[in-house]
């Protein structure tokens, strides 16, 4: 088997796997962002993708799909409870994302964590040719480059962290909070979404280990006395902007929004929100605000109508249980006080929907609500922004959302604040054209210059330099 110059490490793999009537089984590339800009760098370097095909104890033999390499790592039962439910998304999850649910601390989860880690670090060694570059994804892997740098010393290694990096008077509870540093400082490049996250890890880095950090690098030392600088800096995520672009342009997509606005009734405004169902999004505090404006009759429901999609997320672990019971209760008590026979208060989807169909929804809503607690970047602030071709719609952002870095003539908000949010969402509603387009040009012109394209040029660009320079002082 050839070895791939390029390989990506991610817990899925960047496809979905269907199987038909008759039980024959075909691979979908799922729509993400990172698949759609990594494309081109896949095909060119011979790429493979060392991914979770997102199954329990399914074992399959690497295959290519559209260009690319796919090695699927097997889970079984036990490590999708340990490894994926428990100690990524019962531990991680909630303590990268400031504690907004109780962190849980179960060894037997790190166990499974180190275990899980290991084999992929094994399937991108396996996989990657002689001084290959390795780009490793996200927290649930965040062991893996340490591990590599081990068995592999030859390769280039980034890893990027999707999500946020907490303070470190939250991080210090964590009680591997020096094995993970230890694994992450294992890349050479370490990136993040906000300048602030990076500025948390450097301090957890000074603060557990005393290393001398300049800047953006780190001084590492290594086993054999020597020491090496790796580089954690800020590179903010983005989407494929121009294909967000092309699909608000196709007419049957815009005949559609059209027919959505028609089927809610044709209101006069439609607010918008459209999250995973997850504590982290602030649904909560969106529902509670809005509720709020209709009871104090500053909405009515005649006029106004939210529309929100909450796609199915993580649904064995415990808090997201809790999550959806409370969020099913408060819309229901909503629309049950103040819905007509002719208009509900709430649209509530708890579904997942195809792009084309989450274009039509962004093109028929006139406000879009992100009102996370705590998020990385927040990619569905950026899809509204692209899809806006006619530079109008308002988005209300949280100021907890990476994204509010970027745009900053969104009207962000904090949203434990409930009266500046039900302020602020009247505000939107309320915004006279001219001041729409006005934020509106500024956000676009930020999203389009700054695609996922552009994002993953910079972050292998950064690689390689680092890569040079260790090169350099070897
Ligand atoms: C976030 C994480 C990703 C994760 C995604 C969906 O965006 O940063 O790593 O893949 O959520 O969550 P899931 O647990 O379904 O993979």
């Amino acid at each position: 088997m050839t070895k791939a110059e390029f390989v990506v490490v991610a817990n899925r793999l960047p496809v979905d796997r269907v199987v038909d009537a008759e039980g024959n089984e075909s691979w979908r590339t799922s729509p993400g962002g990172l698949v759609t800009a990594l494309e081109p760098v896949m095909r060119t370097e011979h790429g493979a993708w060392v991914g979770w095909p997102g199954q329990a104890d399914l074992e399959h033999d690497p295959f290519d799909h559209d260009g690319t390499r796919l090695i699927p790592v097997t889970l079984s039962a036990e490590d999708v409870e340990l490894y994926y439910e428990g100690m990524s998304n019962d531990t991680f999850w909630p303590l990268y994302h400031d504690v907004i649910a109780a962190p849980r601390y179960r060894r037997v989860w790190w166990d499974a964590y180190v275990r899980v880690n290991e084999r992929f670090a094994q399937a991108a060694a396996k996989a990657a040719a002689k001084g290959a570059t390795v780009w490793v994804q996200d927290y649930q892997l965040q062991l893996v480059p340490r591990m590599l740098r081990e068995a592999r010393p030859d390769l280039t290694i980034g890893y990027f962290h999707h999500i946020p990096f907490p303070a470190y008077g939250l991080y210090s509870q964590l009680p591997w909070r020096r094995q993970v540093l230890e694994g992450l400082l294992g890349a050479d490049v370490i990136g993040f979404q906000r300048v602030a996250d990076a500025g948390n890890f450097a301090r957890a880095v000074r603060r557990l280990f005393r290393y001398e950090t300049r800047a953006t690098g780190i001084r590492v030392p290594e086993a054999d006395g020597s020491t090496r600088v790796a580089v954690a800096k800020a590179f903010p995520i983005s989407i494929d902007a121009a294909s967000y672009v092309e699909m608000a342009g196709r007419p049957e997509i815009q005949a559609r929004a059209s027919e959505i606005r028609e089927s809610l009734g044709n209101p006069k405004r439609i607010l918008l929100g459209v999250d995973r169902l997850d504590y982290t999004k602030g649904i909560r505090h969106r529902l509670k605000a809005f509720g709020e404006l209709i009871a104090d009759g500053r909405i009515d429901v005649e006029d106004v109508t939210l529309v929100q999609v909450a796609s199915p997320s993580r649904e064995r672990v415990q808090a997201y249980i809790e999550l959806r019971d409370e969020i099913e209760l408060m819309v229901t008590r909503i629309n049950g006080d103040h819905d007509t026979l002719g208009h509900s208060a709430i649209r509530y989807l708890h579904q997942g929907f195809p792009r084309e169909e989450m274009v039509a929804l962004y093109l028929a809503a006139d406000v879009m609500l992100v009102t996370a607690l705590r998020d990385g970047m927040n990619l569905v602030a950026k899809e509204y922004v692209a899809t806006r071709i006619d530079n109008r719609g308002t988005l209300v952002l949280s100021e907890f959302a990476g994204a509010s870095d970027e745009l900053g003539t969104a009207l962000r908000v904090n949203p434990h604040d409930i009266d500046a949010l039900k302020d602020t969402i009247m505000r939107a509603i309320e915004m006279p054209p001219a001041e729409q387009g006005r934020r509106m040009r500024a956000m676009r012109r930020k999203v389009l210059d700054n695609d996922v394209a552009a994002w993953s040029h910079s972050f292998l660009d950064a690689l390689a330099a680092a890569s040079h320079a260790g090169e350099a002082n070897r």
